[in-house]
């Protein structure tokens, strides 16, 4: 078999800026420990996400340029909603400026006191929307997708069983949507199963419960369902994902992500009450209904990338960049969610580091060590980000401990990604002298975005 190469071509680039370990040790420690806090500047490769950070192609520059800015009725609206409509048939296509500005809107009108939002695993940011409020969000994930080492090719499925138990528990009528989240963000960027999405929405219609999606990486889902699941070989990526927002009654979608656009999202649906409803609350929050929070060339930049973003030769060169850092870790011993997943790579830094305990925030400690080794920038995804205080100030600590290495779409090249194996193997094999932090500040809430730390 012969190598699988990138299927572009580079036409315009950006210098990377490098640093000596010694800079680094000083940059770190100016930033608290916290790797939000360094200057993109000054990091190497930055692997903090994979959201807004995408390389967009000639032809997404060739609409910026086309893109028609009218306040009202621009064509660039009619483009991008043509573009929604091929992939998901949803009659109502609301253009918002980001996944968590249509999680806002939804979330104002279907939530509230007393409401439950069941979920495979929600985002944080979906989660902070629903909390906000005044519901409450749960996550039914599957019991393979706890175990990071556990291999199975649905790890972001949902657990029926608990699905239909908790629906009786809580009361259908005070559950106004279950959403699921493809692939599974915080759960290792793992895909969920068409014959789960199915299981959900039986389940659903025999409640009268609406099934939403959080479309934000539909493409790189609906291409392990074709590598994995029986009966969708042979089906291209276009009818996977019209097969799969069939069964769903609206979606979410951050176009940052599966639509290789800078900026952008948008909320998809059927119900024309509810539709009106999003509508009224866009004119106030994000702008007028062509074009909500947008500008005209945006809408133009999304409609190209979502064509773009189905193409199985980008696809397939995709999921395997990420699987090919796998096999480099693998081969060297280093622990990480297993199979590789579809837009990061998930360090397991409680196994890495066992010798540094929770409250001492080992994926912190190892993302530090990564930007030491290689001005690397990872984010934590642990104790950090979801740990907890009990009633006498003890650390309840997160249920993985993770380092999230997420790959920004057709940034990086093979040897890019060469590098950051070698950087994380020559971090593991000095992992016994790695120590621990300690937090000296914290935000009330999403602490990790500002939290500073001390080396101990
Ligand atoms: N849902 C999922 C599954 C996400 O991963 C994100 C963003 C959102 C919703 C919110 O979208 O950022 O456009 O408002 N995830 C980014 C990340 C921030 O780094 O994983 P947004």
């Amino acid at each position: 078999m012969k190598t699988i190469i990138e299927p572009f071509k580079i036409k315009s680039v950006e210098p990377i800026y490098f640093t000596s370990e010694q800079e680094r040790i000083s940059i770190l420690k100016n930033a608290f420990y916290n790797p939000f806090l360094i200057k993109a500047h000054d990091v190497i490769i930055d692997l903090l996400t994979d959201s807004g950070t995408s390389a967009m192609s000639s032809e997404q520059w060739a609409g910026i340029m086309r893109g028609d800015e009218s306040y009202a009725g621009s064509d660039s609206f009619f483009r991008f909603e043509e573009a929604v409509q091929s992939i998901t048939r949803m009659q109502y296509i609301i253009p918002t400026h980001q996944g968590r500005a249509s999680e806002k809107i939804l979330f104002s009108i279907l939530g509230g006191k007393g409401k439950f939002f069941i979920s495979n695993t929600l985002f944080d940011t979906t989660r902070a929307n629903i909390e906000f409020s005044g519901a409450e969000g749960i996550d039914l994930l599957c019991d393979e997708g706890k175990h990071p080492s556990f291999i199975a090719p649905f790890k972001g499925n949902m657990n029926i069983d608990l699905l239909q138990k908790t629906i009786e528990e809580k009361g259908a009528e005070n559950i106004p949507l279950i959403i699921v989240t493809i692939t599974n963000n915080s759960g290792g960027g793992q895909p969920v199963s068409m014959e789960n999405i199915k299981q959900i929405k039986t389940i659903c219609n025999s409640y009268n419960i609406p099934l939403f999606i959080d479309a934000c990486r539909f493409s790189e889902n609906c291409y392990f369902i074709k590598q994995r699941e029986k009966g969708y070989e042979n089906k291209s990526i276009q009818e996977i994902a019209n097969e799969l927002f069939s069964y769903a009654d609206g979606c979410t979608m951050s176009a940052k992500k599966d639509a290789f656009a800078n900026i952008g999202g948008f909320l998809a649906m059927n119900d024309a009450t509810l539709a009106q409803q999003c509508r009224n609350l866009l004119i106030i929050t994000e702008g007028f209904p062509t074009y909500g929070g947008l500008a005209g060339r945006d809408l133009e930049a999304i409609a190209i990338g979502l064509k773009e973003i189905m193409d199985e030769n980008y696809l397939k060169y995709r999921i395997r960049s990420i699987e090919y850092i796998g096999e480099k870790l693998e081969v060297a011993g280093v622990p990480f969610i297993k199979p590789t997943g579809g837009h990061a790579i998930y360090l397991d830094a409680a196994d890495f580091l066992p010798q540094i305990p929770a409250e001492r925030f080992p994926g912190q400690a190892l993302c530090c060590e990564l930007f030491i080794e290689g001005g690397i920038r990872g984010v934590e995804i642990g104790t950090v980000m979801f740990g907890k205080y009990d009633a006498n100030g003890k650390t309840i600590p997160a249920t993985m401990e993770l380092v999230r290495l997420a790959i920004p779409r057709r940034v990086y090249t093979q040897s890019h990604i060469d590098y950051v194996a070698e950087v994380i193997i020559a971090v593991f094999k000095r992992r016994e002298q790695i120590k621990g932090l300690k937090m000296i500040y914290e935000a009330a809430l999403l602490r990790h975005f500002t939290a500073k730390f001390e080396q101990i």
